[in-house]
């Protein structure tokens, strides 16, 4: 069974910016889209631990700045030929926090 947790408001994540969530396991990094959805992601690239909180976000897809792999905020996945993953989370928006 899930536990939610509030982390962050949601007016304080930019727009197609993120936010980065420190938790005793991992640092998260928390996205805001265009649309308001919100995507929670290790803050790891798959490929070579790059910060992904620091990539540009473009629809739901954040592209890591140190070599430009594309990854799916939604799954984790690397896209392309790629076969790589980082650990996501699910995310919820409710008047104006999300868990
Ligand atoms: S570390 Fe992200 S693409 Fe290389």
């Amino acid at each position: 069974m899930s536990k939610w947790i509030e982390v962050v408001e949601l007016s304080n994540i930019p727009v197609l910016g993120s936010r980065v969530v420190k938790t005793r396991d991992m640092d998260i990094a928390v996205f805001r889209g265009r649309d308001d959805q919100v995507y929670a992601i290790r803050d790891a690239c798959p490929h070579k631990n790059g910060s992904l909180s620091q990539g540009i976000m473009h629809g739901s897809t954040v592209t890591c700045p140190l070599h430009n792999w594309k990854i799916d905020l939604a799954s984790g996945n690397a896209l392309g030929r790629m076969k790589a993953a980082s650990m996501c989370s699910r995310s919820r928006s409710k008047t104006g926090w999300f868990s």
